[in-house]
């Protein structure tokens, strides 16, 4: 493709250390509909002929259909997706698919590919994101009102019920969807007609191309469109963070499914032996869903790393986007798969969270908020609790069981009614709280977002 200027042949190493077809082949669709926009508009231009752009775009549609068909020869001689199907293209259509390139460089061509490959998979992410919610929400209503402690510091706190705990986690993947859309939105204009780095003195008409692709705009500054690989490190960073909940989601059926809590079960199917201890049922997928975390947040290191250090525009560095940005989106989209395949087949085991909730101590709090009503200062009511929890600790007497009134005159005959697990519950009666009545709303509201 540069033949003109070189008298010796590209070496074979640097062929196979520069090659990026053996990944960026993937980009083939969105290739081929950004040539056949711009050709298109050279065609309006005067540049191509009707028949010139007749023959390119049939051409450029027989590639597609070749390689969707598996029927197509890449060459990592010709570097990458762009070279490949252009000298194909010439070679099967002849002159008119030397046309092509006219007024458009790799530069601008491997931006808008990479953007448009970037739409499609958010919006497939989206819909993969959509699929866990909807399982977790169906998990939260199969135990809306299932109690269990609710841990700090992996100590029990206060009592909350297993609904309200599954959607904790549908909020926050809410929140990965948000910030998917937030970066389609930004990254959805088109760098076409930024040409190597500064533009060009053939001036096709770049809104026209845009719209064709569905870009909602096009760039504005033709050296930061060549440049400008933020919608690469914005995805990865939104695939970290998901991989961020979704590890803390794993964690958090890897202790509930140990015999030490034996709060929840997993399926068969979504478990794994020990070719040695006949007894083992491991949470596997939980454990690779954290493991894979470390190489979701590796790839965002990696772009971010490539990138800082270089002067503008392009520089060949920029080609290192793309591994870390298949990666990172293949393994989101199993990922989530898989979990939400393991999340509907979850068991709670009621009994042994219910046990585990009947701990009087959870309601230390609510006893201290009782003294409270009663007009005493919190840090007193603090303190006044603090000394029944020393002396239940002490006499191994269970909370609820203490004579408080020996305590202060605080406490009345009444402070048995506290440590009712479903009054304390409904108590909690402001939004966001595990109120058996505000989940169900909330499962409510997630099933009408969510269109389950
Ligand atoms: N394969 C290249 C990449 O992904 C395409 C752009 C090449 N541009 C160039 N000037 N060598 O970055």
């Amino acid at each position: 493709m540069w033949k003109g200027r070189f008298t010796q042949d590209t070496s074979s190493l640097v062929q196979q250390f520069g090659e990026s077809v053996s990944y960026d082949w993937r980009l083939f669709p969105h290739d081929i509909a950004g040539s056949i926009a711009h050709a298109r508009a050279q065609k309006v231009a005067g540049y191509l002929t009707e028949e010139e752009f007749s023959a390119i775009e049939a051409g450029l549609l027989d590639i597609r259909a070749d390689i969707e068909a598996g029927q197509f020869e890449f060459k990592t001689s010709l570097e990458d997706i762009h070279m490949n199907i252009e000298s194909e293209l010439t070679r099967r259509i002849g002159p008119a698919g030397a046309k092509l390139h006219t007024a458009r460089s790799r530069n601008d061509q491997v931006a808008t590919d990479t953007r448009l490959y970037c739409r499609t998979q958010i919006d497939a992410l989206v819909e993969s994101l959509r699929g866990l919610q909807r399982a977790l929400v169906n998990r939260a209503e199969a135990y809306a009102e299932s109690v269990m402690p609710g841990y700090t510091h992996l100590q029990r706190g206060q009592p909350v019920t297993a609904g309200h705990h599954f959607l904790a986690y549908v909020e926050m993947l809410e929140r990965d969807a948000s910030r998917l859309l937030d970066a389609r939105k930004r990254l959805n204009i088109s760098p076409l007609g930024s040409g190597a780095l500064a533009g060009s003195t053939i001036n096709l008409d770049r809104h026209a191309i845009a719209a064709e692709l569905g870009f909602d705009s096009v760039t504005t500054n033709s050296m930061d469109a060549i440049a400008d690989r933020d919608y690469i490190a914005e995805i990865l960073f939104v695939i970290a963070l998901c991989g961020v909940h979704l590890s803390r989601l794993s964690e958090d059926l890897i202790l509930w499914c140990s015999a030490e809590f034996a709060f929840a079960a997993l399926a068969d199917a979504h478990t794994t032996g020990s070719s040695l201890m006949p007894q083992k049922k491991n949470p596997d997928v939980c454990e690779l869903t954290r493991g894979k975390t470390g190489r979701l947040v590796g790839n965002l290191v990696a772009i971010l790393t490539a990138i800082k250090g270089l002067p503008l525009t392009y520089n060949r560095d920029l080609q290192e986007d793309k591994e870390p940005l298949f990666d990172s989106i293949d393994t989101l989209h199993l990922t989530l798969a898989v979990n939400t395949e393991m999340m509907l087949a979850l068991t709670l085991r009621e009994d042994v969270c219910a046990a585990a909730a009947a701990d009087p101590m959870l309601l230390a709090t609510d006893l201290a908020d009782y003294l409270v009503k009663k007009g005493v200062p919190f840090r007193q009511a603090h303190e006044l609790v603090g000394k029944a929890v020393a002396l239940a600790i002490e006499t191994k007497t269970p909370l609820d069981k203490i004579d408080l009134t020996t305590i202060s005159e605080h406490y009345g005959n009444d402070t048995g009614e506290i440590f009712h697990l479903k009054r304390a519950l409904d108590a909690r009666t402001n939004p966001g709280c595990p109120n058996p009545r505000i989940v169900r709303e909330q499962i409510a509201r997630w099933q009408k977002l969510l269109s389950v």
